[in-house]
């Protein structure tokens, strides 16, 4: 059942959060005796298990959504029911947008009061707009307005979503200042005004790399409480997160389970760490760093969409050749400089590594 007024319910191609756990969210209710902050659908602690994943009385399993330092989702969590908004910076592929989607779903049930960042983003987004049939039919009023997810936030005592804020030119973001510290939304039309009510609060994302395009005011870096989202911290967490993300993916997909593919997902995940990290595994070898990030979110899409190679165009398990090209795709995005760094990678890693040649030679051939 989706709660959002479309009918699309669990065929939707991507369910929201609230609607694809939703019976972890009801489980939680039900066995959550914590106190809740005002207007919250669970407590911290039940909006923390839901993040972490962990067994409740009953025997439900609640399934981990992000895998990471516990302290993390901590301060996540408790920066929401304090007066601070919360923002998750990192670099791409580090689960911010996850993160602030399972929270809001978990906190106020709903993760659709959603401001998508951009360089075009404009106030109304934040504020409100009109809708100008009545505008001019009616002149001003509540009902002519057209309020924006922030501003029905506020209204509700719910949590608020922008992604990529750091995107948003400036004056643009300065909107939040009032909103965050004062708690209010003007009006000037109408005279009047939104004031936030208990239970409002709104999560930010921010991508690290996007640093200098339009830095946070530091009167708006006050409002925040700022948690940094890392990169997994060893190759197993890593392995651990794209199995499982690779695994719900395929479920909503068909594809194939993901078990037999474990070998090829941990391939994936040393290749991407050793590249970003500019040194193999073994600390012996330097290697280059491609331009890309080789996140997680991408080693996720390289295994996706392996295993789609995998069950439509092979044996249904995912083998060196369904991965390759994807790896390729992902290494070199400046055909030149990219392209060299892959190379002495295969020749001087790859090559030389005991069971992976199968590997290099998918690689070699999509490579040529
Ligand atoms: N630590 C992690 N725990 C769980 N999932 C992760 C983790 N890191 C990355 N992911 C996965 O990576 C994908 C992309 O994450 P996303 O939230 O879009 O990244 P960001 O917004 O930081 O660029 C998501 O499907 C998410 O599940
Ligand atoms: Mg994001």
């Amino acid at each position: 059942m989706s709660t959002h007024g479309n009918d699309t319910g669990t065929e939707a191609l991507r369910p929201h959060a609230e609607d694809a756990f939703a019976h972890e969210l009801k489980a939680l209710e039900a066995a959550d005796d914590r106190p809740r902050p005002a207007r919250w659908k669970l407590s911290p602690w039940a909006v923390a298990t839901y993040l972490q994943g962990g067994t409740l009385p009953d025997g439900t399993v609640i399934t981990p959504k992000y895998v990471g330092p516990r302290r993390i989702v901590e301060v996540a969590v408790t920066t929401l029911a304090t007066d601070r908004a919360l923002l998750l910076l990192g670099v791409p592929g580090t689960a911010k947008t996850w993160v602030s989607e399972h929270l809001a779903a978990a906190v106020s049930g709903d993760s659709t009061l959603l401001v998508q960042g951009t360089a075009g983003t404009p106030e109304e987004a934040i504020r409100y707009g009109w809708n100008y049939a009545r505008l001019l039919a009616e002149g001003p009023s509540r009902e002519a307005l057209v309020p924006s997810p922030v501003m029905r936030a506020m209204a509700q005592g719910m949590t608020a979503r922008v992604e990529e804020l750091t995107r948003i030119p400036a004056d643009v973001q300065d909107t939040l200042i009032t909103v965050l510290s004062e708690k209010t939304l003007p009006i000037p039309e109408l005279g009047q005004e939104v004031q936030a009510v208990r239970g409002f609060n709104l999560i930010a994302t921010a991508n690290d790399r996007d640093r200098g395009v339009n830095e946070l005011s530091s009167a708006l870096r006050r409002r925040f409480n700022t948690v940094v989202l890392p990169l997994p911290a060893t190759a197993d967490a890593e392995v651990d997160i794209v199995a499982r993300r690779v695994g719900q993916m395929g479920r909503a997909l068909d594809l194939p389970a993901v078990p037999e593919g474990l070998e090829e997902i941990r391939r994936v995940v040393t290749v991407f760490r050793e590249l970003r990290d500019g040194v193999t595994g073994d600390g012996r070898t330097k290697v280059k760093s491609p331009s890309g990030t080789l996140s997680t979110a991408e080693a996720i899409s390289v295994v996706t969409g392996g295993l789609a190679l995998a069950a439509h165009f092979g044996d249904g398990v995912l083998r060196p050749s369904d991965v390759a090209a994807g790896i390729l795709g992902a290494v070199v995005r400046d055909p030149a400089a990219d392209r060299i760094v892959w190379q002495e990678y295969l020749e001087a890693v790859v090559r030389e590594r005991e069971g992976w040649k199968d590997f290099y030679r998918a690689c070699r051939e999509v490579t040529a």
